[in-house]
């Protein structure tokens, strides 16, 4: 399974921040934002990631991430001339794609939950139809929305609709089998003059092949795209780690733990940020 990061767009919620750097190079407590979604598709055993950028930000994100060898892992890079929305990530990444079927993450989506690393590998180990992720939130308008019925099927899919037919927000995690690339070709621009991840969904929906996986009290999934929500984001990031002692999206870590990384290799990315927290907490692992 391939796996593709949405990093582009141009942050315009967080102005000014963002009129300097890319949206997902922010910081998030400890880590750039894009670590958490990026982390996400590794627990997803993804080894081969497509990072769909900004001719402009491009440049940054390979001084950040190489070609992901250091995380046991391979990069590769892509760019989008305009955020003409969610859905060209399959056009601009259909070579990447291939025969093989694809995960598709948004850089500002950050997911933390106990055990979410099964439902991962469950969805990833799907072979045939898409897979999403929902969950309650008190702002529908904003999200792409599902209507679920009493068996757990999803009925409608709405993106940002005025007036929701529920709360349950889908995330901007996703899961497809190899059609998507060609479900993507038939999506028309939308009103707002945009390829919709939610028409993709929509087509799933139809053909009966949409899996809805619930994320229920207890997940936290964070948009980091306002000021408000960064903050949040850093803050709760902050209190786990220094509650547990763990990191959360340490690249390194879940490398290493997938036999993906050697000793040596872990230990090297720790002498080269010596003098930091996250060194030591890279020789503490192999220790
Ligand atoms: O976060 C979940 C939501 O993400 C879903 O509920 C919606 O269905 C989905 O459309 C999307 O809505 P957003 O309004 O949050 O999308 P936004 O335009 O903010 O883009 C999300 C990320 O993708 C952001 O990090 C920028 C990047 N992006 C966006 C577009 C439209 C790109 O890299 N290229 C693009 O063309």
């Amino acid at each position: 399974m391939k796996g593709i990061i949405l990093a582009g767009g141009t942050g315009s919620r967080l102005f000014p921040i963002t009129r300097g750097t890319s949206k997902q190079l922010l910081p998030v407590y400890d880590k750039p934002m894009v670590y958490y979604p990026l982390s996400v598709l590794m627990l997803a055993q993804i080894k081969d990631v497509l990072l769909i950028t900004t001719p402009t930000d491009m440049p940054q994100y390979q001084r950040l991430l190489g070609d992901g060898s250091q995380f046991g892992i391979k990069i590769q890079y892509k760019i989008q001339e305009k955020p003409a929305g969610l859905a060209q990530a399959f056009l601009l990444g259909e070579d990447f794609i291939g025969s093989d079927n694809v995960a598709l993450v948004l850089g500002d989506n950050i997911f933390y939950a106990p055990g979410f690393s099964q439902t991962l590998l469950n969805a990833s180990q799907r072979e045939s139809g898409a897979t999403i992720f929902c969950t309650a939130v008190n702002n529908p308008t904003q999200f792409g929305i599902a209507q679920i019925d009493d068996n757990g099927d999803v009925i409608s899919i709405e993106e940002k609709p005025e007036k929701p037919k529920s709360n349950y927000a889908i995330t901007g995690l996703y899961f497809y089998d190899n059609d998507v690339v060609q479900i993507a070709k038939d999506v028309k621009p939308s009103a707002r003059g945009e390829l919709e991840i939610s028409c993709v969904n929509r087509a799933y929906m139809e053909k009966k092949k949409l899996k809805l996986e619930f994320l229920g009290r207890g997940f936290t999934w964070l948009d980091s795209g306002t000021h408000d929500s960064l903050l949040e984001s850093g803050t709760l990031i902050q209190a786990l780690e220094k509650r547990h002692g763990y990191k959360i999206a340490c690249l390194e870590e879940i490398g290493y733990t997938n036999g993906w990384l050697s000793k040596e290799s872990l230990l090297k990315t720790a002498k080269s940020m010596k003098g930091t927290g996250y060194a030591e907490y890279l020789e503490n692992l192999v220790k």
